[in-house]
């Protein structure tokens, strides 16, 4: 990479603005000098739970770890991919954490340094709610070789295992993935930034909040009739799908009672769903 100084970098970047980010970028911190002989840590992402929504990357790096740290969400068939590793629960079920952030940084750190390939096997994709970045930021930080490698995020496992496509240029040109929670574990209320039409809207973590969310919605304005779906345990054998409004919803679940992990997805797009999957149905009695 040339320096930014030369005359090469000054092609590279020939506009003003451009040249002040690269500026910025100098500014940024260097990771401490890697040290030989030391391990890696990968951040993988799971998927969904079913191990043939895996990326025959991250199916790889599961096969030559020597440690696996491993999410609450991440299923046991996944996990069982490679037997010999060493298996470590670092995830948090229902608020509980099993090891703090910090804790579970440190620990991909001890691990790397001890020569270990540390695998930190995430559900979904890693840097898709689910404190990737944070855990890169620490390992490189320490001088410790990490990579990323990409999952399924709930939101496209979802919209293929359902039939609600996210897109439709009829209904939807734009996609949101929303968190239902802050990182001070207060729940997100930024309603505004979500009332548009012809968008799509993901809900992640935000089951709990679902109360909070289907109300402060409405009073900021999004109109009742909007398509509203929750699925729970997208792409496993107990998947379950609620389809409503966005102003029966709750009633449903209520008595539906679908459980965690679960996303939630707002928009026209879900309005697809009895006739996408009517047809379905309909071809798979032909095709034998
Ligand atoms: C900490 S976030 C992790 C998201 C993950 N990194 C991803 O890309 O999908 C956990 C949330 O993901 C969603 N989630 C993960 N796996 C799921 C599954 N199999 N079914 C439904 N929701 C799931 C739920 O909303 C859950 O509360």
């Amino acid at each position: 990479m040339p320096s930014i100084s030369s005359p090469v970098s000054v092609e590279l970047f020939p506009h003003d603005s451009v040249k002040e980010n690269c500026f910025d970028l100098l500014k940024t911190p260097k990771p401490a000098k890697a040290v030989q002989n030391q391990g890696k840590v990968y951040l993988v992402g799971a998927g969904t739970g079913d191990p043939e929504l895996l990326t025959i990357k991250a199916y790889k790096a599961i096969l030559k770890a020597d440690v696996i740290c491993y999410d609450n969400l991440v299923s046991d068939e996944i996990l069982a991919i490679n037997p010999t590793a060493k298996k470590i629960y670092v995830g948090k079920k229902c608020a509980k954490h099993s090891m703090s952030q910090q804790d579970i940084n440190s620990l991909l750190v001890k691990l790397a340094k001890q020569g270990k390939i540390v695998i930190r096997l995430k559900s979904g994709d890693p840097f898709i709610f689910g404190r990737g970045g944070e855990e890169m930021q620490t390992v490189i930080g320490a001088g410790v070789a990490c990579e990323s490698i990409a999952g399924i995020t709930t939101a496209l496992a979802v919209a293929n295992s359902v039939n609600i496509p996210l897109t439709h240029r009829d209904y939807a040109q734009s996609v949101k993935f929303v968190t239902g929670f802050l990182k001070a574990d207060t729940p997100n209320e930024q309603y505004a930034e979500l009332l548009a039409d012809n968008q799509t809207v993901v809900f992640y973590m935000g089951l709990n909040t679902l109360p909070n969310l289907t109300q402060g919605l409405l009073q900021a304005g999004k109109s009742a009739d909007t398509p509203f779906a929750i699925i729970a345990n997208v792409s496993r054998p107990n998947e379950q799908v609620l389809v409503a409004t966005l102003s029966t919803i709750q009633a449903l679940q209520n008595d539906a009672k679908l459980p965690s992990p679960a996303v939630m997805i707002m928009g026209e797009v879900v309005s697809l769903y009895n006739e996408l999957n009517a047809s379905r149905q309909y071809y798979q009695q032909l095709v034998v």
